[in-house]
């Protein structure tokens, strides 16, 4: 190796040295040999040309140099009896030589081909032959074939590393790499690029979900792998309570006596989360939607969402509170006291008018006078005010206020009907 390079860095040198010289040369000093340098690219299975100048020498000799090795094969020449191609040239490809010159044209070209090749060449010239060295580098450059990629893990879970490779069947360097994510909805990004056939997606999130590929390229040509599916494992996060009909107060989620209460429960996970509900912590309902019908106010309490990823085993809840009530709420508690006070009212009004109206006309039934007051014809404040009477009154007010809903539609023809018949 370090002969070769040597070796090479003395053809480098005495060349850089000739081409200063070359056009000088037309005074054709005796005994001076001009190179010429020359890089020529070629990719396997296909055809190459290697020229030896533009003319056609007398005589020349095609050899060739393997790369880190001493061989040197002579593979075409023209010593004066017509071109003719050596059986050791097949082992780099097609060789054969343009008519009406030195090139050479290889095709098929095999990757062993990659090397130097010199074409020495003569030309006979007065008063003194030439000798020229063209010294052609040929570069066999292998077309990216099969990218293949392959993932650590095609289901990580959230927060962990994924490693992806991009396997090449052939291929020379350089080679870039392109990474592309196309992401649920079908957009393609490229992620990432570089010249490592590897890479570390680290911190795995559910966005990294989709479909992944990479993209080979080099000098020749540029493939891509097949798409390679990731799922990322997550959740489930803390689930979502809807509550329908949607009615919020300081103390939570509210809904009115004998409706129907839609609960739905949504916590985002991979794979999805199974449901289950709770009702003041005992289980009632498993699956996302848990529907009340015809809801009682004993049916207040706490509501718990668990959702549950099986894959995972790992869980989140979320409970909210849900009052139930038997009126709409705002009016319930000024229709229970005003109902109370307008009871309350009446039945003392009715008592007042009651007593005025027997003690007013006692001497038209005295019976009626007596049978409240007693034979005895007194009147004072003590009297008025006798438990019977007042026993009467509450029994009435507590009616009222013990039917608690239908009391305000109740209580007011039955305290009216009294004051309306009685005078
Ligand atoms: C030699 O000739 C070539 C063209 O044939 C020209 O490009 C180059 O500059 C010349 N070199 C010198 C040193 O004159
Ligand atoms: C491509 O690779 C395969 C094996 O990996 C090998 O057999 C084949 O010769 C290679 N082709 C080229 C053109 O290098
Ligand atoms: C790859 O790229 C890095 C910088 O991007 C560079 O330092 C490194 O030499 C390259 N490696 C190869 C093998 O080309
Ligand atoms: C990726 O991670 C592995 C180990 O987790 C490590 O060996 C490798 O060097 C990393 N590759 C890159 C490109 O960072
Ligand atoms: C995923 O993407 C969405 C939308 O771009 C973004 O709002 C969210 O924060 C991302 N999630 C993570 C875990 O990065
Ligand atoms: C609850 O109601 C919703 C909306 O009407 C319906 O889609 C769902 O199937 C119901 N769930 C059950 C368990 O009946
Ligand atoms: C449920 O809990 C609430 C308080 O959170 C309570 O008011 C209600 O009576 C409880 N219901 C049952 C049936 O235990």
């Amino acid at each position: 190796m370090v002969a070769q390079l040597l070796g090479l860095a003395f053809l480098y040198l005495t060349t850089s040295l000739a081409t200063f010289t070359a056009n000088a040369t037309k005074i054709n000093q005796i005994g001076q040999v001009v190179y010429k340098d020359s890089r020529v690219y070629g990719v396997v299975n296909r055809a190459v040309i290697l020229e030896c100048g533009s003319t056609l020498p007398d005589h020349y000799i095609w050899i060739f140099k393997k790369p880190g090795t001493d061989r040197v094969i002579a593979v075409a020449y023209d010593i004066g009896k017509g071109p003719r191609v050596t059986t050791l040239s097949q082992t780099l490809g097609q060789l054969s030589v343009i008519s009406n010159s030195a090139s050479v044209s290889i095709e098929r070209l095999n990757v062993a081909a990659h090397g130097l090749f010199v074409c020495q060449a003569t030309y006979d010239k007065e008063p003194e032959p030439e000798l020229i060295f063209y010294n052609v580098h040929l570069v066999v450059r292998v077309p990216i074939r099969n990218p293949e990629l392959s993932i650590s893990d095609v289901s990580p879970v959230e927060g962990s590393t994924v490693q992806m490779r991009c396997n090449l069947e052939n291929g020379t360097g350089p080679i870039v790499y392109k990474w592309q994510h196309e992401s649920s909805v079908g957009d393609i990004t490229d992620f990432a690029q570089g010249n490592s056939s590897t890479i570390n997606v680290t911190n795995v999130n559910r966005n990294h979900t989709g479909r992944y590929r990479c993209v080979a390229s080099n000098a020749v040509n540029s493939e891509s792998s097949k798409w390679v599916k990731l799922e990322t494992i997550f959740g489930p996060d803390v689930p979502q309570i809807q509550v329908t009909p949607h009615s919020v107060t300081g103390r939570g989620y509210s809904a009115l006596e004998r409706d129907t209460v839609f609960l739905l429960c949504q916590a985002q996970s991979h794979p999805p989360s199974q449901y289950v509900w709770f009702y003041n912590k005992s289980q009632v309902f498993t699956g996302p939607n848990y529907n009340i019908t015809n809801i009682l106010r004993i049916h207040t309490g706490e509501y718990t969402c668990l959702a549950h990823n099986t894959y995972l085993n790992t869980r989140s809840r979320k409970t909210i509170s849900l009052t139930v009530y038997s009126e709409p709420r705002f009016n319930i508690y000024p229709a229970v006291v005003g109902a109370a006070i307008g009871g309350m009212l009446f039945a003392a009004i009715l008592t007042m008018l009651l007593l005025v109206y027997i003690i007013r006309n006692r001497n038209n039934n005295p019976r009626l006078h007596d049978l409240l007051f007693g034979s005895q014809h007194s009147q004072s404040r003590e009297n008025i005010n006798l438990p019977e009477d007042d026993g009467g009154s509450e029994g009435g007010i507590e009616e009222i206020g013990g039917s608690s809903s239908p009391a305000p539609a109740l209580a007011l023809p039955r305290a009216a009907s009294p004051l309306t018949t009685s005078p």
